[in-house]
């Protein structure tokens, strides 16, 4: 989940299967609730596919020096705090089954590195982040709606767990980020952002297999339906309710 690699990844390495625009799915949740855990379940049950992870982490901005110097009164959890421009370019691209140059960002610096990943165009993008699903113009982009909803001790408790372990931080920073940011950007921006979901799926400690199986049926359902998505695209007249 951590590594300053995140923000690319495939599930398999050959060709896509000559679909003119692939299957994007959005998978927002708090932090620590699981998203990536749940976009690595739908990879792996997909393995014959062909499947790409993007992370909205990957597009957070670098801070200025100014701004590290100060860095417990940045916050991180705001739609500003992101890159959405770039994202939305990347997107656009693999939308346009062009290959991607991913930022790769590194928490225990807050700064981008000079590297980048190059993600290939896919059947199907998974793309995860807190704002996924508040950000309008992503939302715009998604044909499938995902809300990952893990109870907010348990999310705390993971928060902890990790930001000391691979992010470079302490107990008392994470607890004072936690309360000062986090959780008020939580309750303004991620948890009203379940409205748009098109399915909510209750995490906890263990995988919600149920769940898991129904979203990758719906996709390899989609996946099935290329001739008939392009009939639509042919004729410029997509019926209301057909999701591509
Ligand atoms: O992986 P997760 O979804 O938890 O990542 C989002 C979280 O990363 C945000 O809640 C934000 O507070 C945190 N973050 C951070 N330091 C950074 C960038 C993001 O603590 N430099």
């Amino acid at each position: 989940n951590d590594s300053a690699g995140r923000g690319g990844r495939s599930s398999r390495s050959r060709s896509t299967r000559g679909r003119s625009q692939p299957f994007f799915i959005g998978v927002a949740g708090g932090t620590a609730s699981g998203k990536t855990t749940v976009c690595d379940s739908i990879m792996q049950r997909l393995h014959d596919q062909c499947v790409v992870m993007l992370s909205q982490d990957s597009f957070y901005r670098g801070l200025t020096d100014a701004e590290i110097e100060n860095v417990t009164s940045y916050n991180f959890d705001h739609p500003d705090a992101f890159d959405t421009a770039a994202m939305l370019d990347c997107l656009n691209n693999l939308k346009a089954m062009r290959a991607v140059e991913v930022p790769i960002y590194d928490f225990t610096r807050h700064q981008r590195s000079s590297e980048t990943r190059r993600v290939e165009p896919a059947d199907v993008v998974i793309l995860e982040g807190i704002l996924v699903l508040h950000m309008e113009a992503l939302r715009g982009c998604l044909n499938m709606k995902v809300f990952v909803d893990t109870d907010d001790d348990l999310r705390l408790a993971r928060r902890i767990q990790r930001d000391v372990a691979m992010r470079g931080r302490d107990i008392a920073g994470v607890i004072e980020q936690y309360t000062k940011f986090v959780k008020p950007a939580f309750d303004t921006f991620v948890a009203p952002s379940r409205k748009h979901a098109d399915v909510i799926i209750p995490w906890g400690r263990q995988e919600n297999v149920v769940a898991i199986d129904l979203i990758t049926e719906h996709i390899r359902m989609k996946l099935q339906q290329p001739e008939l998505r392009r009939i639509y695209v042919n004729l410029e007249v997509i019926p209301s309710n057909y999701q591509i």
